[in-house]
């Protein structure tokens, strides 16, 4: 397989996240998170991960921009995290936490590589939490003070924003099935949590602009939805399954409507008011895609684990194991050509409502060490497939991979490794694996309009 050409101004970054790589859990008076409470609780970390310290990318940020200079990255996709910028969730800024993404920033310029923070990637202000989190309706506008703080700060030099990561994760995992931060076991009673923060999304968006921010989009993950079985139980099962993670938030979103009334009914506050400030426009929209779902009718013999996640009983849907395909070290299924079709899906429903996509989140956990060779196969499969959706008209501008280093994968702690760079969690040491070196040819490739290349040809890191 070759990595095809891509259209000229093609951007190409990776991504990470504030909880996920910082560590300083607690250094220049940042405040908790609802996920350093959560992770602090015994058991909910898999693998015991002592995740305050991150992969120490507060202290070691440097050696990480030099890695993604060494990439030729345009972007970097990186998090801000919200209490280390606002302790308490509300009122004062900590001018020390802000500091350092100042620091950041100026050393992402300063190698001529394009900021790109998300203000909120699932870590919310402690005390925000404990006050009912995303459930109260007064956390978004906490966050809309917080980002316009923030672009105060940084839109002299930050020429992309993406205000929320992920929501339908955070309504699933951490609201309705109690598997992330807060750990909340409130099934369909949460998806309040997701019409926050959605409505968070959108005060941002005005937030960030009054402050002199442009350039503003939103991360949402999508996952094509498979049919499993053909009785209407299945396809209601997957249909179902369909409108809660993926259209609840791409449709409020994109066209300022809920996709099912019987939803928009549960949802609180003056609904249709917040849904005009939802739908403001965008400048673009970020798509996470990491592989489909299939789905049917309710079974005892359906999955009671989905990516590691347990699932209760009881659920209107029943998700099922995808065969045939290779799997990743997390056991999720590898389809590229679903990245097409997740593609397709967005260009059909939205047509010209949907603004230049991103895709803001894509990779795989492979274990090995430095020798990756199933994820230089696994992004070659999606870069191919991302050619293809553009080749069907999707005005796709650019590729964030999934993640510059490993990670603290949230339960799953250090074992699940997502990064071009190994990280040794003992010394924090920094290794390009063999994908940083083929990521790294991919992209000069594309510079210099020369031949794609073909797996094998990359010189080692
Ligand atoms: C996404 C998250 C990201 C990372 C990947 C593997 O859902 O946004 O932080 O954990 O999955």
């Amino acid at each position: 397989m070759t990595v095809p050409t891509f259209p000229p101004g093609f951007l190409w970054g990776a991504s990470a996240s504030a909880f996920q790589t910082e560590g300083a859990f607690d250094a220049d008076g940042k405040g908790l998170s609802g996920w350093d409470a959560f992770a602090a609780q015994p058991g909910r970390i898999k693998d015991g991960t002592d995740t305050t310290r991150g992969t120490g990318f507060h202290e070691r940020y440097r050696e990480d921009v030099a890695l993604l200079a060494g990439l030729g990255a345009d972007a970097f996709r990186f998090s801000i995290s919200w209490p280390r910028v606002v302790p308490g969730g509300s009122g004062s800024l900590n001018p020390a936490g802000l500091d350092f993404y100042d620091r950041l920033v100026d050393e992402l310029c300063a190698h001529g590589i394009t900021p790109a923070p998300t203000l909120y990637h699932w870590d919310t202000p402690l005390p925000l939490d404990e006050a009912g989190g995303w459930l109260n309706r007064d956390t978004a506008y906490r966050f809309a003070e917080y980002a316009g703080m923030v672009a105060e700060r940084l839109a002299d030099r930050v020429p992309m924003w993406i205000t929320i990561n992920e929501p339908a994760e955070v309504t699933m995992l951490g609201y309705a099935l109690g598997e992330h931060a807060p750990g909340r076991t409130l099934l369909f009673d949460a998806l309040p949590a997701a019409h926050h923060q959605l409505l968070a999304h959108g005060l941002a968006v005005r937030a960030l602009r009054a402050a002199g921010a442009g350039n503003i989009g939103i991360s949402l993950s999508h996952s094509p939805v498979w049919t499993a079985g053909d009785t209407d139980e299945d396809r209601a099962g997957a249909e179902l399954y369909d409108t809660l993670t993926n259209w609840l938030f791409a449709d409020p979103v994109l066209t300022g409507r809920y996709p099912d009334e019987g939803f928009a009914a549960l949802m609180p506050g003056p609904v249709e008011d917040d849904l005009k400030i939802i739908s403001v426009p965008l400048d673009w929209y970020g798509v996470n895609y990491y592989n489909p779902t299939l789905v049917g009718a309710p079974r005892p013999e359906a999955l009671d684990s989905f990516s590691g996640y347990s699932m209760p009983s009881g659920l209107p849907f029943g998700i099922r194991e995808i065969e045939g395909y290779d799997t990743t070290d997390f056991g999720w299924p590898v389809v590229p050509q679903g990245l097409a079709e997740t593609l397709g899906q967005l260009r059909d429903r939205f047509g010209d409502r949907l603004p230049p996509v991103y895709i803001t989140e894509n990779g795989c956990a492979v274990d090995e060490p430095v020798a990756d060779g199933r994820r230089i196969a696994f992004l070659e499969g999606h870069l191919e497939a991302l050619r293809t959706a553009i080749d069907a008209g999707v005005d796709v501008r650019g590729y964030f991979t999934w993640s510059l280093t490993d990670n603290v994968e949230w339960t799953e702690g250090a074992s699940k490794r997502f990064g071009l760079v190994h990280i040794d969690y003992e010394t924090l040491r920094r290794t390009p694996k063999e994908s940083y070196a083929w990521y790294r040819d991919v992209i000069r490739a594309q510079r210099t309009g020369g031949p794609s290349l073909t797996p094998g040809e990359h010189a080692p890191g």
